[in-house]
């Protein structure tokens, strides 16, 4: 038993930044921005809230495959960014697009946040729980940038997508890691303790991140992974149609598609438009393929994340 999917939708805010905009008040140019990630603007929220852009992507999937939200079984959220610590940001979905026999939760695992609800999801389904799914990735990374380090700032993006899968019998498969080792290259200290018998300092309120570090995790560990992921399935990279991977930098897929051997044509690509959007990436490209045609029945894709945590995963599925 495996999962598919039924429906795609996204939604971003409707502010759009340019590098020339972030060069007003970050020490920064548009050429340097665009050689090393590849990026060229992204969308930035400007009152749009996680469950806002969240709940517009599901309404979006759930009209794209034609199934009313009172037919859901599961919501799961993947975010790291929701401005609300609770309720979390998937029962507030429940309740915008009115899933009433929804259980819904969030799950944290920062880029590689969308593959791991939707592993999450594939075991309740192929345990027999539930029928279907409805799989979120939504970020407001530009509430916990530091927008005054030229370093972080220039690469994030807000958004969301979503994706609704139903039960199916076509091949999943899945590898996830995680390395908590490595908490020290990515990380958050998002909230103020508000605690009367707190006596620690709070710093790093804001994505502290060693660039270079991330950069060399990311081109090594992702590449392992798919391989070893295709070859637990006596498959190669040149059996795969597309390969769908987190969109944090353009340098950084180049080097994925080059260290498997495979075309750029096959990895799809919105980093240039969208920048870093975390588990928001990758159901973005999915819809965004989806919606110009190129998923098509019998097709075998990769889906590859990575992310804070460090966290990461491939998927491999036959559509
Ligand atoms: N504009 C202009 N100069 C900048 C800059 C910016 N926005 N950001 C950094 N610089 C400067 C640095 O200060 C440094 O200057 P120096 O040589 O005088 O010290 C120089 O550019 C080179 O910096 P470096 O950090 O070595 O650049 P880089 O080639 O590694 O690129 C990243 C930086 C962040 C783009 C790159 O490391 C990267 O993409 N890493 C992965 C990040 C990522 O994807 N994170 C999310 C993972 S989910």
């Amino acid at each position: 038993m495996s999962i598919r999917i039924k429906g795609t939708g996204s939604a971003l805010p409707l502010k759009t930044v340019t590098n020339n905009e972030l060069s007003r008040f970050v020490d920064t140019t548009d050429e340097w921005i665009i050689e090393r990630t590849g990026i060229e603007s992204r969308h930035i929220a400007t009152g749009e809230t996680v469950d806002m852009l969240a709940g517009e992507a599901a309404w979006k999937a759930l009209l794209d495959a034609g199934v009313d939200a009172d037919k859901i079984d599961l919501i799961i959220v993947a975010t790291c960014s929701a401005e609300q610590a609770l309720p979390c940001i998937a029962c507030q979905v429940q309740k915008h697009i009115g899933a009433v026999n929804a259980v819904a939760f969030d799950i944290n695992a920062a880029c590689a946040g969308f593959l791991f609800a939707m592993n999450t999801a594939d075991a309740y389904i192929s345990g027999g729980i539930y029928n279907n799914a409805l799989i979120i990735g939504a970020e407001v990374l530009s509430n916990i940038v530091n927008w005054s380090d030229r370093t972080t700032c220039i690469l994030f993006g807000d958004g969301a997508g979503a994706v609704y899968f139903e039960k199916d019998d076509r091949p999943l498969k899945f590898i996830q890691k995680s390395n908590g080792f490595k908490d020290d290259v990515l990380f958050c200290w998002q909230r103020d303790s508000v605690s009367v018998f707190y006596r620690g300092v709070q710093t790093y309120k804001y994505v502290t991140m060693d660039g270079r570090e991330v950069f060399r995790f990311a081109t090594r560990v992702v590449s392992e992974t798919i391989n070893e992921l295709l070859s637990n399935e006596g498959l190669t990279a040149d059996d795969i149609d597309l390969f769908i991977l987190h969109q944090a930098n353009l340098r950084i897929i180049e080097s994925i598609s080059k260290r498997l051997g495979v075309d750029m044509s096959k990895f799809p690509t919105n980093v240039e438009r969208l920048g870093n959007t975390s588990s928001a990436s990758i159901p973005l490209l999915v819809d965004e393929v989806r919606k110009e045609g190129r998923l098509k029945e019998g097709m075998r894709i990769v889906l590859s994340g990575f992310g804070a945590g460090l966290t990461y995963s491939a998927c491999l599925m036959e559509l």
